[in-house]
């Protein structure tokens, strides 16, 4: 019996927009991008062909200068790099020959010839070597640092957020929105002679924020190497830091009960949704639920977190009017950050109470140094923060 020859078509995930150069198609779910400079070929695919259809209709048809690749993985130069993984300003080459366009195609995911199999890909990897899903965004960062950069991901982390000393944030949106609220929000007059808590502090850059508005801050942190980093430039202001691995068992005991006017969790809750590594966590309510314990009656537990919506969404369009796309919310196959929901559940399981959501704007500092982070987190917030209180 002869094999039937497969056919090849573009995935209804794909979409089309206007490039620099040419038409880019855009797979949405696998965020891979290639630019035609050939629109008969993009008229001649709409309908599914065989292999060698397709090469026969490039090499007999004008197609312009063809074809290029137009992706990279843009969180590897930070999280707050346009997440949309199109490289805008591409040095690579127009492919023109049949059988490298078809191959092009296929590994960017426009053409597919097997529904089952391509849908088969979108679930979680079972180890860093797993080539055959392509995982949630933890994973593709992981196996991007570690395997394609031979990168510490806890470098990437620091590098992508402060300038080379550690001090002082890049000019990004860490700095635009983030520092931005803590400016607005924790000013001398409402933290100073407080006792503030800030969990999984990382460097300590916040806490320090916080301890020359005049507060008392203790940092924890599980990671020994920010915690004597944090240690080495606080000098005499009123912070200290200590390794607690918040995530292991009843670490969190050692925090003395009713203590803290604030608490602060930032960017770390999300680990206790959707874990990164194969490190055994506490449960989400273990570690809120000590942390209500520490929380002073009328304190406030502040947890930020990359917003549940937005975050690592595309940046699209123009910078008068940008626009993103949505592809996920309930069940995240990228996406590590928890629904609305699943975070008002986190805080009633742990008898902790809402008083207040914030989605902090951009400042308009943002414009001149970061133009389209600026644009599109004047729309779409990046982070949301949860006053919560016991
Ligand atoms: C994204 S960084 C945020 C650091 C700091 N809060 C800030 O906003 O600059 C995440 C921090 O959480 C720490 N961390 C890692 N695992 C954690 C866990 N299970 N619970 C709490 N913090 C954790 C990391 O060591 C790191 O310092």
């Amino acid at each position: 019996m002869t094999e039937k020859t497969p056919c090849f078509w573009v995935p209804q995930d794909v979409i089309f927009f206007l490039g620099t150069e040419g038409l880019i198609a855009f797979n949405v779910f696998t965020r891979s991008h290639v630019e035609f400079d050939a629109v008969g070929l993009i008229d001649f695919l709409k309908t599914p062909k065989q292999i060698a259809e397709i090469e026969s209709f490039i090499q007999n048809q004008s197609i312009g200068r063809g074809v290029r690749d137009v992706t990279w993985f843009s969180s590897e130069a930070g999280l707050l790099t346009d997440p949309s993984n199109l490289c805008r300003n591409p040095k690579t080459q127009w492919l023109s020959q049949a059988s490298e366009i078809v191959q092009l195609l296929q590994n960017r995911w426009i053409l597919i010839s097997n529904e089952k199999g391509y849908r088969a890909r979108f679930g979680v990897k079972q180890n860093i070597f797993d080539n055959q899903h392509f995982g949630n965004f933890h994973q593709q960062l992981g196996h991007q640092l570690r395997i394609v950069k031979r990168e510490n991901p806890d470098h990437w982390w620091a590098r992508q957020k402060y300038k080379d000393g550690k001090e002082e944030l890049q000019d990004n949106l860490y700095k635009f929105i983030q520092y931005s609220f803590y400016q607005k929000h924790f000013k001398p007059e409402n933290v100073c002679g407080k006792k503030i808590l800030d969990v999984g502090c990382g460097t300590g850059f916040y806490s320090r924020h916080l301890a020359r508005q005049g507060a008392s801050v203790t940092g924890i942190d599980p990671n020994p190497e920010y915690i004597e980093r944090a240690q080495s430039v606080a000098g005499n202001l009123g912070a200290n830091f200590q390794v607690i691995d918040i995530a292991a068992g009843d670490s969190l005991k050692v925090l003395p009960s009713d203590a803290f006017d604030f608490i602060i969790f930032q960017d770390a809750l999300m680990f206790y949704f959707v874990p990164y590594g194969n490190k055994k966590l506490n449960t989400r309510k273990t570690v809120l639920t000590e942390l209500k314990r520490a929380l002073k009656f009328g304190g406030i537990l502040m947890v930020m977190e990359p917003h549940g919506i937005f975050w690592l969404q595309p940046w699209l369009g123009g910078m008068e009017n940008p626009f993103t796309i949505l592809t996920e919310y309930a069940f995240k196959t990228y996406g590590v950050t928890p629904t609305l929901s699943q975070l008002s559940e986190a805080f009633e399981e742990a008898g902790l109470k809402i008083k207040r959501i914030h989605e902090p704007p951009v400042s308009d500092q943002a414009k001149s140094f970061e133009p389209r982070g600026y644009a599109i987190s004047r729309q779409f917030p990046q982070w949301w923060v949860f006053e919560l209180v016991k």
